[in-house]
């Protein structure tokens, strides 16, 4: 049975309504609203680098069990080190070893897609960032820019790819609010790891 509803609209202009106030919150609590200003600070870069690290890292572990070789092309996943960058720029910015955050179970293939749509239209904020932060002496002269120089990697063709990929899904409405939860849930796991994350070193 085709249980799609072609009544519904676009999944990922859903899912950008959906978060788009916590997005804002995001912005805010993290100071990075001060960004485009140059009043962005290093203990602010080292909290959302904390953030970003905390999701990607639960990504990570989950994407080849929860998706197939296949899906994951389809997807036009750019996944690769992201995880890898982050740790390296809270490394330089703490100058010792850091513990690794917690990782977010992601209870399901659709909450998987949900998570990956907040973890790759970051990268896409994350190229503006990168040109903020260059701006902002103690941050660019810290080099701890590898992940916003990935993100400034990822190929232009990759969003739109992930959300045609994302809208041809076969879906019930049910289905999609699976999706749409796994959303939330990552903005919220990213909000209450930034909560928990170490003092940054002075
Ligand atoms: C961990 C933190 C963040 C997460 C999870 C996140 C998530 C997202 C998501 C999901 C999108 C895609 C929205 C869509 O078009 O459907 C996006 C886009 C965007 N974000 Fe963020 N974001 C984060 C931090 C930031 C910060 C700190 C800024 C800047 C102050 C920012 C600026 C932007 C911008 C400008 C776009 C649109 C980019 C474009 O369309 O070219 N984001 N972000």
């Amino acid at each position: 049975m085709d249980t799609t509803d072609t009544s519904l609209s676009s999944l990922v202009q859903e899912l950008r309504t959906q978060t788009q106030s916590l997005h804002r919150e995001l912005e805010a609590t993290t100071g990075a609203s001060k960004l485009p200003q140059g009043t962005f600070t290093l203990p602010e870069y080292f909290k959302l680098l904390y953030g970003n690290l905390a999701l990607h890292r639960s990504i990570e572990d989950q994407l080849e069990q929860r998706l197939s070789a296949e899906e994951r092309t389809a997807f036009g996943l750019p996944w690769s080190h992201f995880s890898a960058s982050l740790q390296g720029d809270l490394e330089i910015l703490a100058g010792r070893p850091m513990p690794a955050p917690e990782s977010h179970p992601i209870p399901s293939r659709l909450a998987l897609i949900g998570a990956l749509y907040v973890a790759l239209g970051s990268t896409l904020g994350g190229k503006r960032i990168l040109k903020w932060i260059r701006e902002i002496p103690e941050i660019h002269e810290s080099q701890a820019t590898q992940y916003y120089q990935a993100c400034e990697q990822v190929p232009p063709r990759a969003w739109p790819q992930f959300c045609s990929a994302c809208d041809h899904l076969d879906l019930s409405s049910a289905e999609r609010e699976v999706v749409i939860q796994g959303a939330l849930l990552a903005f919220a796991f990213i909000k209450s790891q930034i909560a928990q994350a170490p003092a940054f070193p002075t």
